[in-house]
C-alpha cells in the first residue's frame, strides 16, 4: 500500500501499543528538516508523526508546512500523520483541523482540572467531526516551549487518580503525561544529576512507576511523552567545538526511552535533538569552510545528519523500523 494523504494516529497507535514500540513525533519547520526525517523513515519503512508548532506555523506559514509533509507523503508513500503540536487554543486547533492537519494537540496542562477538561472536550467535538484525532495533557513539564518557560519547581507530574476522569470526561485519542521529562537540551540542571566515569551528566530516572500506575486505569490507551531527547553529546561538542556555547546541556538516556516505548507509550516527541545535529553540523561546515556561502552546501549535510539522527532513533529508540505496512 502507498500512502497519498496524511493519515491520523488510530491505526499506528493501536498496532504500537500491541508491538511494544512507539512513533517518532519530529517536530518540523523547514524542508531540509521534512526530507532528513522523511528518507531516514523511507529506508527503514518506519511510520511517522511530522509536528508543527504554533512557532514553525508561524516562521514557515501553515500551507508550506502543510504542502512540505504532503510532498514528503507522495516520496515517500508512508503512512504520515501531520499533527498540531502544543495547540494552546480552540482557534488555533480549528484552524489547522480546518486546513488539513489529521491531529491536533490542545494543551491545558496549564490550567485548573476543570478548565483543562471544559477545553479539551470543546477540541474534541469539533476535530471528531471532521475526522481528526486529539491528544490531551495532563501534569506539567519542566522546559521551555515556545514563548513559555516552566521553572522545576512550577512543574508536576501527572496524577494518577486524574487521568480516568479525565480521559472519559474529553474523549481525547491520547495523553501526554509528565514523568520526568523536559523540553529543550537543558533538561536538568548539574545539580539534579550525577556524573558518569567520564564525566558526563547523568539525570535523574523517569518515574515509570506513575507510567505503569497510568497505564493500569487506562488499559490499551495510547501514552505520549514529550521533551524526549537525548541530547547527542557527539553535536553538543560539535556545536561546543565550533564556537558555539551550550554547556552541560543534558537530554533523556535513550535506553530509558526505549523501556517506555515497550510500555503503554505509542509516540515519543523530538524536536531537540535535530535542532543539535542541524546547528552542529552547520557551524562546523562554517568552521572549515569560511569561504563558502551556497546554502545548500551547509544544508546538505545538515540534512543528512539529520536522517542519520532520525534513522537511529527510529531503530533503536523507538522499534518502529518495518512497521510502516
Ligand atoms: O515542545 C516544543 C517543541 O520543541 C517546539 O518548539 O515552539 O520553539 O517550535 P517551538
Ligand atoms: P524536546 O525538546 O526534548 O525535543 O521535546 C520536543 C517536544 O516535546 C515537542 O512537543
Ligand atoms: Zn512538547
Amino acid at each position: 500500500m502507498t500512502y497519498t494523504k496524511p493519515v491520523t494516529t488510530t491505526e499506528m497507535f493501536k498496532k504500537a501499543y500491541s508491538g511494544g514500540y512507539a512513533i517518532g513525533a519530529f517536530n518540523v519547520n523547514n524542508m531540509e528538516i521534512v526530507q532528513g526525517i522523511t528518507e531516514a523513515a523511507k529506508e527503514v519503512s518506519a511510520p511517522l508523526i511530522l509536528q508543527v508548532s504554533k512557532g514553525a506555523r508561524a516562521y514557515a506559514n501553515h500551507t508550506y508546512l502543510m504542502k512540505l509533509v504532503e510532498a514528503a507523503i507522495i516520496e515517500t508513500g508512508l503512512p504520515i500523520c501531520l499533527h498540531l503540536d502544543h495547540g494552546d487554543s480552540f482557534e488555533l486547533c480549528k484552524s489547522c483541523i480546518d486546513g488539513g492537519f489529521t491531529s491536533v494537540m490542545i494543551d491545558a496542562s496549564s490550567k485548573p482540572f476543570a478548565e483543562n477538561i471544559e477545553l479539551t472536550k470543546k477540541v474534541v467535538e469539533y476535530a471528531h467531526d471532521h475526522g481528526v484525532v486529539v491528544e490531551a495533557e495532563l501534569g506539567t513539564l519542566a522546559g521551555v516551549e515556545d514563548e513559555v518557560q516552566v521553572s522545576a519547581e512550577d512543574s508536576s507530574y501527572t496524577r494518577p487518580e486524574e487521568v480516568e476522569e479525565f480521559v472519559t470526561k474529553t474523549g481525547c485519542d491520547s495523553l501526554a503525561i509528565a514523568i520526568g521529562t523536559s523540553h529543550g537540551a537543558y533538561k536538568f540542571t548539574a545539580a539534579q544529576c550525577t556524573r558518569n566515569e567520564k564525566g558526563e551528566l547523568v539525570p535523574p530516572p523517569l518515574r515509570f512507576d506513575v507510567l505503569e500506575e497510568v497505564s493500569k486505569r487506562l488499559p490499551g490507551f495510547p501514552i505520549v511523552l514529550h521533551g524526549s531527547s537525548s541530547v547527542p553529546q557527539e553535536f553538543v561538542k560539535m556545536i561546543n567545538g565550533n564556537g558555539g556555547k551550550m554547556p552541560d546541556a543534558v537530554g533523556i538516556p535513550e535506553e530509558q526511552l526505549r523501556k517506555a516505548a515497550s510500555m503503554s507509550v505509542c509516540k515519543i516527541n523530538i524536536d531537540s535533538d535535530l535542532r543539535l545535529a542541524m546547528t552542529g553540523t552547520i557551524r562546523q561546515f562554517f568552521n572549515e569552510h569560511p569561504d563558502k556561502f551556497d546554502p545548500r552546501e551547509y544544508l546538505k549535510p545538515a540534512r543528512a545528519n539529520i536522517k542519520e539522527l532520525v534513522k537511529h532513533k527510529l531503530i533503536h529508540v523507538l522499534g518502529c523500523d518495518g512497521k510502516a505496512f
